[in-house]
């Protein structure tokens, strides 16, 4: 099922000026489905900090998307079109530390912006918005085929666990974690998905849920606690969960919780898949030691959803990401196939 996540708008002719960034505001899920559009980078890094915009590959094509408009800004006001993309970039990688798709896209823009140089600067802001369109089209059929390769392991009936929201919200629109899922009922076998409610933002109560319910798929939700329960029971017979960094050894860094997740599986011996494009893997990052982990506000902890349901003042830890060892790991579900570490793909230099 696909969900129209994030995308450039541009009239009918897609190089025509200015264009707009149209977008979900995820924080308002599940209560109402309601479309940002925005000209500026001011909104594009808000959306990005206060988890409008959210996942690894949305992040990324949010951030193409913001250096985009930043470009078009500067050629309105005609200032220095590098001097802008520098900063704009440099603004974004500082939004979402972990995702790396961040800055894998940032660096994909700032490629296209020093290939341009000596070019008009209306040119150069058309190539630049071709980029950004280009990385969000990609990753919509990389999540396709992410399905394809993941719906081979899952059968008729079955059940799986996923943790946080890896689905349409977090890509273009098919998702990585629930690409197999989509991909298994599109080819006509039925799956159903335990959905980890995804303590303290709740991305698998709010969105999570919200998708698979839109795409008629049996959904049953649970708090982050009940995982153990559920495949202790033998209920669940995989989990599929997405990344935001996977480092050369296999180590996974996402949401907080999986890692929980994976030991539980692995004591159950339940398989244990993270689906993720080759986007996420970080040829720069030898282990998961090395990956830096984002720490949120504590209020997201002691009042995220209303009232304040913790005593003033108390210490909070916060940490938006945790690191699943590769030994967790059964297999790494990517757009080129099942892979196992160590990864050796030729555009991962
Ligand atoms: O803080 P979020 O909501 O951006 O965290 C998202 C996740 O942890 C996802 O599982 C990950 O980014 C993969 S999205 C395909």
């Amino acid at each position: 099922m696909q969900i129209d996540t994030i995308r450039w708008v541009s009239g009918k002719d897609p190089d025509h000026l200015p264009g707009l960034v149209r977008l979900i505001d995820q924080t308002r899920l599940p209560l109402e489905l309601h479309y940002i559009e925005t000209r500026a980078l001011e909104d594009i890094l808000h959306a990005l900090r206060v988890l409008q915009v959210r996942g690894a590959p949305a992040i990324g094509i949010a951030a193409a998307m913001g250096v985009a408009l930043a470009a078009q800004h500067a050629l309105e006001k005609g200032n220095d079109l590098s001097a802008a993309v520098a900063e704009a970039a440099e603004a974004l990688a500082a939004t979402r530390p972990t995702a790396v798709n961040l800055s894998w896209a940032l660096q994909r823009m700032r490629r296209v912006a020093g290939a341009g140089a000596g070019l008009p600067d209306r040119d150069r802001v058309v190539q630049l918005i071709r980029e950004a369109r280009r990385i969000r089209d990609e990753d919509e059929a990389i999540c396709r085929r992410i399905g394809e390769h993941g719906a081979a392991l899952l059968r008729d009936g079955q059940s799986v666990l996923t943790h946080c929201n890896a689905g349409g919200l977090a890509t273009a629109g098919y998702g990585t974690a629930l690409a197999p899922v989509y991909r298994a009922q599109e080819e006509g076998r039925r799956i159903h998905v335990f959905a980890d409610e995804t303590r303290p933002l709740l991305q698998g109560a709010r969105l999570t849920a919200w998708e698979l319910g839109r795409a008629g798929i049996a959904c049953t939700l649970i708090c982050d606690h009940t995982a153990a329960c559920v495949m202790r029971e033998g209920r669940v017979d995989a989990v599929l969960v997405g990344a935001d960094r996977i480092a050369r050894n296999g180590d996974t860094a996402n949401k907080v919780g999986t890692y929980g997740v994976a030991l539980h599986a692995r004591h159950h011996g339940i398989p244990f898949y993270v689906c993720a494009p080759v986007s996420t893997f970080d040829p720069h990052t030898a282990d998961g030691a090395a990956i830096p982990i984002e720490e949120r506000r504590a209020e997201e902890v002691t009042e995220g959803f209303g009232p304040r349901t913790a005593p003033p003042g108390v210490a909070v830890y916060a940490p938006a990401f945790d690191i699943t060892p590769a030994e967790l790991v059964t297999a790494y579900v990517t757009e080129k196939g099942i892979l196992q570490p160590p990864f050796e793909f030729e555009d991962y230099a």
